[in-house]
């Protein structure tokens, strides 16, 4: 055991386990060095960056306010005038008057009966805008009052849970409703619409899983898909069914929307369908680049905030960077070093991330105190689908997290990438909403040209497609190589997703999807996960199973409050099961079961009662082993959930497990050395599976080929 060569890179990947612990013990040495080596006060700030701004003026990020970006508010002064009447009744809506007045600065505004008109005209219409121009908030809602919402509901699809949920709130705000019940969102694990509702926002995800059940999707009139740019995997596979279902259904409306201008493929794809400009309005930009590459973003970040905010320009600060860590290092690094300062002005430090309590997450709308300034540290959340208003100055690391599948290990790894140019320019231009603004890159020019690719390469060429394949054969798309692509993915990331759902047992040798692979469709979890809990039922703990996979299902659930970091890991300690990572969760969830569901006991012992409050409703270790394929060295086998690659490997959720557990759940690839007559027995048993396979699999490709033939 192993039998087979490709598990030598997991052999690799597991000795790494441990350096979870040794990366976060690195990240507080690193703290404590940068420390050490900032020294303020008498530092002349310009100094430190060394940044210069660009000779050959770049501005990509901004253009001035022109001609074309004045929005004229007459185009549709009577439906202002009706809003207004409305408005005005009474003066309980008084609070709604200034939303209603925000509603008609937005430029989305000034073309609305345009906008109407070319939607009642085409089933398919592409919308382009700047982000920031209301195209979110607004096309819902004019769709709404257009009547679409007479005979289904307005859906509207956002890559990133995080948007469907805050966008929803401001538009039921704006509609002067409850939340969930005219406007709602759905999200997974979480419905928050009634039978009231009319204006869905939701995942792309949510989508998807809805055309399994309703292939027409009748539920809706109009279904808007935002945030198209961002050519998400989900968003990618519903262009390809949505544009079957619109050619069925020629009362259904689809508007694209896209914050950025390579729209003319979106329009070609739908069949050269139109395309409407929001006319924009943003301000310049300035953008400056860093004279030497940064070895250290964090610390360059957190030295150009502080360099802003003591410069005495007002205006908010937004900070990009990869992800949580770093938000989180940056975040209590601009806080520290603040706080060793004598009568610096206020800041409030705000960071924002996908995984972040969605309450804390609220907070970077809501306006700081006058003269106290906002500082945003955020993921490429911020890039387009959340607009903060009164940015004026943008910090941009140059990294995102991007989950790329690799072939040689047959996962996806999250790893951190340099951006490319495309989101370094809407990055740039969240700085230029509200009023002239700066960009600070830190970067380097010839970085910028020479080293970022033009556009970020779409997740559906770059991902783990297992779960895509399964929901594609589950429509009944029996060559997934004929589906209607916009981008096609590499074949071979296709077939190793195959490979590895056909190790499931999902697919036959033939291809097609198995009575476990049927059943795993139905739930919204990685294929892995969802064997594990189908193998949990035969193995009689699928009430464990069914706890570690939520608990796996949620944001974070432990958090190290600063300050109290020792306390925490103290206090986490008493949960921990060495072996396992999946029993220690087990363990965290039936004793707070025991302690009656207490939210008192959550905080006792710095756990996120909401994310457990999510796990609520929703052993024995064996099936892990089963679903999460194990990886060899000697002398003991791990599971992990999932890999992380930084600038090493990491595995997340470790569980040991037993060796001759492998080679039973997994005979194809792992087998226990035995002696004389029995391994020839095996031998040739294990030839005689894999003739008959093959046999089977050459009878499968011939009727694919015939099939093809007659398309
Ligand atoms: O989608 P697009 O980027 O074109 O714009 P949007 O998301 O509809 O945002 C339009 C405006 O709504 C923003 O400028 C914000 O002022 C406001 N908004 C907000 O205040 N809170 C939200 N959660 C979302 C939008
Ligand atoms: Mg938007």
């Amino acid at each position: 055991i192993p039998v087979k060569d490709a598990t030598s890179d997991m052999a690799i990947i597991s000795r790494k386990g441990s350096q979870l612990v040794r990366k976060h013990r690195e990240q507080k040495e690193r703290k404590k060095a940068q420390q050490k080596h900032w020294e303020l006060a008498g530092t002349k700030l310009g100094d430190i960056m060394g940044i210069k701004k660009t000779e050959d003026g770049d501005s990509s990020g901004g253009k001035p306010v022109g001609e074309d970006g004045r929005v004229d508010y007459r185009t549709d002064q009577k439906f202002a005038d009706h809003m207004k009447d409305k408005s005005e009744a009474s003066s309980e809506f008084a609070k709604k008057k200034t939303l209603l007045e925000q509603r008609q600065y937005l430029p989305i505004f000034a073309v609305r009966q345009q906008l109407l008109n070319i939607i009642r005209d085409n089933s398919i219409v592409i919308v382009v805008g700047e982000t920031g121009s209301g195209k979110t908030t607004q096309l819902t809602q004019y769709l709404h009052e257009d009547g679409y919402t007479s005979y289904g509901m307005v859906g509207c699809t956002q890559p990133r849970r995080v948007a469907a949920m805050s966008v929803a709130k401001r538009v039921s705000e704006e509609l002067g409703s409850n939340l969930g019940e005219e406007v709602g969102y759905a999200i997974r694990f979480e419905d928050c619409t009634s039978e009231k509702t009319v204006i869905k926002y939701m995942t792309d995800g949510i989508l998807l899983r809805e055309s399994l059940r309703e292939s027409d999707l009748d539920h809706y009139s109009a279904v808007i898909m935002d945030e198209a740019h961002e050519r998400s995997l989900n968003t990618d596979v519903l262009f390809g069914l949505l544009r079957e279902v619109v050619s069925r259904r020629s009362d259904l409306k689809l508007i694209v929307t896209s914050a950025t201008m390579d729209s003319d493929k979106f329009a070609a794809f739908f069949g050269n369908v139109p395309i409407f400009h929001i006319p924009g309005r943003t301000f310049p930009v300035d953008i400056l680049f860093s004279k030497t590459p940064q070895e250290d973003y964090v610390e360059a970040a957190v030295k150009q905030a502080l360099q802003i905010h003591l410069s005495g320009m007002g205006g908010d600060i937004l900070i990009f960077m990869p992800g949580q860590e770093d938000i989180e290092v940056t975040s209590d690094q601009i806080v520290e070093r603040l706080e060793d300062l004598e009568s610096a002005p206020p800041l409030t430090v705000l960071p924002i991330y996908s995984q972040l309590p969605s309450d804390l997450q609220a907070k970077i709308f809501q306006k700081a105190p006058d003269g106290v300034r906002k500082c945003i540290v955020a993921t490429n959340i911020a890039e387009t689908s959340l607009t903060v208003d009164g940015i004026m100055f943008v910090v941009d690391a140059g990294y995102c997290k991007l989950k790329v599948f690799n072939p040689r290990i047959g996962m996806d790894a999250l790893q951190v990438y340099p951006i490319s140019q495309a989101n370094a320019n809407q990055r740039a231009g969240r700085a230029g909403r509200t009023g002239p603004g700066q960009c600070y890159r830190l970067y380097t020019q010839s970085a910028f040209k020479n080293e970022m690719l033009t556009t970020t390469i779409p997740e559906i060429q770059r991902t783990n497609l297992a779960n895509v394949v399964l929901l594609l054969k589950s429509l009944g798309v029996q060559d997934l190589l004929l589906f209607h692509f916009m981008d096609p993915p590499p074949e071979d990331n296709m077939l190793n997703s195959m490979y590895q759902l056909w190790i499931l047992g999902a697919l036959d040798n033939t291809g097609s999807l198995t009575p476990t692979g049927r059943l795993m469709v139905e739930f919204p979890l990685d294929p892995a996960l969802s064997k594990m809990l189908i193998v949990s039922c035969d193995m009689g703990c699928s009430a464990d199973i069914l706890i570690i996979v939520s608990m796996l299902s949620v944001p974070a659930i432990f958090y190290r409050p600063k300050g109290r970091e020792e306390e925490s890991d103290q206090v986490r300690e008493k949960f921990s099961v060495p072996e396992s990572d999946h029993l220690t969760y087990l363990n965290v969830y039936l004793q707070w079961k025991n302690n009656n569901y207490s939210s008192i006991w959550c905080n006792e012992h710095f756990i996120h009662t909401k994310a457990m409050r999510k796990v609520r409703p929703s052993m024995c270790i064996q099936c892990i082993g089963d679903s999460l394929f194990g990886m060899g060295y000697t002398p003991d086998y791990i599971t992990y959930h999932e890999l992380v690659m930084t600038t090493k490997e990491y595995m997340q959720c470790v569980t040991a497990v037993d060796g001759e557990w492998l080679a039973e759940l997994g005979p194809m690839f792992y087998s226990v050395k035995q002696a004389g007559k029995s391994r020839m027995e095996n031998r040739r048993r294990a030839k005689e599976e894999i003739t008959n396979m093959e046999e089977e699999m050459s009878l499968a490709e011939q009727q694919l080929r015939s099939r093809r033939e007659d398309q």
